[in-house]
C-alpha cells in the first residue's frame, strides 16, 4: 500500500515513517510544503534504518497525496483543514485521510484539550474532505519520541474511529502491522473527541511524574 505522511518532516511523521518502513512492506511518501525538506527527511529516515529501509520518497504534500491511497495529516491541528484543502486535487474517491491531530493549549495547570467547533480535529477534517474520501481518527495517543526511538519496544493501543467501515478496517489493519501496536475500534467519527482528549492527559502525566516519559495507553 502507498501511505503519505503530510508534514512527514515533523515529529509524529518521523516516528510513524520509521515504524512503517521498519515493520511493514508499504511504501511511505513523506510530504512537505517544501519538497527539498521532504527529500532530506526521507533520506535521513532511510539512512537511520539502513538495511531495514524499505521504499520511501520525499515530495510536496500534493505529490505525496497523489501517490498514496492512505494519507495521514501529520501537521499541527490548526493547519489540518488548510492542508487538506491544499491537496484536494490530489485526492480521489476511495482514498482515506487519517487524522492523528489533537488540539490543545497549555495553561497554568498543564495541557487542556481544546477541540475546534466541529467537535474534534478529525470531524473538522471530515468537513473539509472531498466527497468519497472518508476521514479516520488514529494515532493521537502515540508519543512521537517513543516511536522514533527504534530500540524502544512499544506496547500501546491505537484507538481507531470512523464512519466508513472499509476505511476504518484499512487503518486498523495498517496500525496492527506496527510492532507492539494493537488497533481497537473506538466507534464512529463523532467519538473521536474522547480519543483526542486523552493526549493532553498523557502529556501532563509525563511532565509531572518521573519515569512516565513518552506515555502511551493500553486498555486492559
Ligand atoms: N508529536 C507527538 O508526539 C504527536 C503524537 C500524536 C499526535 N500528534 C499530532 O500530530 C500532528 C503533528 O504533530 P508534530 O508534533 O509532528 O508537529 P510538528 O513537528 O510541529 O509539525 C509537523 C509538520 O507540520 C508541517 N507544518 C508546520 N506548520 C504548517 C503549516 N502552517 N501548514 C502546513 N503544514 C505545516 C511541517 O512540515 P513542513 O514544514 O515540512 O511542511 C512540520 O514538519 C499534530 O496535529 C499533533 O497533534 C503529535
Amino acid at each position: 500500500m502507498e501511505i503519505a505522511l503530510l508534514g512527514g518532516t515533523g515529529d509524529i511523521g518521523e516516528g510513524l515513517a520509521l515504524r512503517f518502513i521498519r515493520d511493514t512492506d508499504h511504501t511511505i511518501h513523506i510530504g512537505s510544503r517544501t519538497p527539498e525538506k521532504a527529500t532530506a527527511s526521507a533520506d535521513a529516515y532511510a539512512t537511520r534504518l539502513g538495511d531495514d529501509a524499505g521504499e520511501i520518497t520525499g515530495s510536496s504534500n500534493e505529490t505525496a497525496a497523489e501517490r498514496a491511497s492512505v494519507i495521514v495529516c501529520s501537521v499541527p491541528p490548526e493547519y489540518v483543514v488548510s492542508t487538506i484543502e491544499s491537496i484536494e486535487s490530489s485526492l480521489t474517491p476511495g482514498d482515506v485521510l487519517v487524522s492523528p491531530a489533537v488540539s490543545m493549549n497549555r495553561g497554568p495547570g498543564g495541557f487542556v484539550y481544546e477541540p475546534p467547533s466541529a467537535g474534534s480535529v478529525a470531524q473538522a477534517a471530515a468537513q473539509s474532505a472531498p466527497d468519497g474520501v472518508p476521514v479516520v481518527g488514529a494515532f493521537q495517543n502515540l508519543a512521537a519520541g517513543a516511536l522514533a526511538s527504534l530500540e524502544n519496544e512499544i506496547t500501546a493501543d491505537v484507538v481507531v474511529t470512523g464512519d466508513d467501515e472499509a476505511a476504518t478496517a484499512t487503518v486498523t489493519e495498517l496500525a496492527n502491522e506496527l510492532a507492539g501496536i494493537r488497533a481497537i475500534d473506538g466507534g464512529g467519527l463523532a467519538a473521536t473527541a474522547s480519543v483526542e482528549a486523552l493526549t493532553p492527559l498523557l502529556i501532563n502525566l509525563a511532565m509531572n511524574n518521573d519515569g512516565m516519559h513518552d506515555l502511551g495507553v493500553r486498555f486492559e
